[in-house]
């Protein structure tokens, strides 16, 4: 058997259970023990992933409390395998029955069966659910609690919903600072409005749109990474690529240096109070796969919600004839806001991997 939905070299994650099994989890190895645990802190970002937040989400109505079932005593890690279970509460099975025939356009409903045959259960999306991220942010809250004993800081927005871009630069405290107040998780007021606009008229449409996740790490040390298949860079990008609905990465300055000279490229090295850093940071913290010290930056682009209740016109698969599909169920008309804490939650996963591997001179 392939282990099929493990990630990670020695903080591993394995993921079980599908959307609409009885429970789904994640067991963690290789978490160091003796760490002190805040449980709130998991449940608070459990809540900030979970749908029914407000009116620009699903309504599905997930409570997503967690049961740590080993591993864990008296809030404590105990350095076994720790294995954190989510029980699944509110699902409705009858509305993927009409997805037997008729294969959602831009889901999984016809790869997944390409690759696992007729019988698979994609009830909710089954194994390839969007709902699996949430042990993944079960998981990467820990990660993020180990990070913080390093004084490692990481921070996401939305930078753009549809053509609504915002381009200015943010600090990590000031992202940490606004965005929670914003239902789409913006920036800027201005721009929040009319992203919230956006995404109202698009419900009233039974349509969806994408946008982008912007991610910031602060004080991740210099020096963590490899070369090749396991740079940082690498990495980050194998995770993040896994989180359903993302469509790319880029670091830095990403896709822009393709249209720049290497002497407006080349970050030039500086003294800045005593510590070595770069006079800017087109890398976004990262060159030859090992961090640098200065932030780690990256955008990730999220698709537009496929499913959507708009009539399309696509084939059904057992009559081989076009036919109308108006999908019915508690879909996200902008799912950027909630993949936003599954790419926080697994870029501290992969950090922690790098940072525990470095530090234990696995060279
Ligand atoms: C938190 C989260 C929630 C999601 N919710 C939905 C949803 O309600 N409807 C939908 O069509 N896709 C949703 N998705 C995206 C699909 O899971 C994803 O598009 C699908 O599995 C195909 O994978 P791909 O887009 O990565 O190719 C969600 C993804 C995440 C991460």
């Amino acid at each position: 058997m392939l282990n099929r939905d493990i990630f990670g070299r020695l903080f591993q994650i394995e993921l079980f259970g599908e959307s609409h099994s009885e429970e789904i989890g994640v067991i963690i190895k290789g978490v160091p023990k003796n760490i002190k645990l805040d449980f709130d802190f998991i449940q608070y970002e459990l809540d900030r992933r979970r749908p029914g937040q407000n009116d620009l989400m699903s309504t599905r109505d997930e409570p997503d409390k967690f049961n740590f079932t080993n591993g864990v005593k008296d809030k404590t890690t105990t350095g076994e395998n720790i294995r954190i279970a989510i029980p699944n509460i509110n699902t409705h099975s009858q509305d993927y029955l009409q997805f037997e025939d008729i294969y959602r356009p831009s889901h999984v409903d016809y790869p997944a069966r390409l690759r696992y045959g007729s019988k698979i259960n994609l009830k909710g999306g089954g194994r390839f659910s969007g709902r699996l991220t949430a042990p993944i942010v079960a998981a990467g809250a820990i990660a993020k609690m180990i990070l913080k004993q390093y004084g490692v800081n990481i921070a996401g927005f939305t930078s753009q919903i549809g053509s609504i871009k915002d381009e200015n630069h943010y600090s990590i405290m000031q992202i940490q600072k606004k965005v929670e107040s914003s239902i789409v998780r913006g920036m800027n007021s201005d721009l929040d409005k009319r992203m919230i606009n956006l995404i109202e008229d698009l419900i009233k449409q039974k349509d969806s749109v994408g946008g982008v996740v912007t991610i910031q790490i602060k004080n991740y040390p210099p020096g963590i990474g490899d070369p090749w298949f396991h740079s940082l860079e690498s990495d980050l990008a194998a995770a993040i690529l896994s989180i359903p609905s993302t469509r790319g990465i880029e670091f830095g300055t990403g896709f822009k240096a393709a249209n720049m000279l290497g002497s407006e490229h080349n970050d030039l090295y500086i003294l800045k109070n005593g510590i070595i850093s770069t006079k800017t940071n087109h890398c976004g913290g990262i060159i030859g796969g090992i961090s640098i010290g200065t932030p780690i930056t990256f955008n990730v682009p999220i698709k537009p919600t496929a499913s959507i209740g708009k009539t399309q016109k696509t084939l059904n698969f057992k009559t081989k004839k076009l036919t109308n599909l108006k999908i019915i169920g508690r879909h996200d008309p902008c799912i950027v806001p909630r993949v936003l804490i599954a790419i926080e939650a697994i870029t501290a996963i992969v950090l922690v991997d790098h940072l525990l591997i470095s530090k234990n001179q696995y060279k």
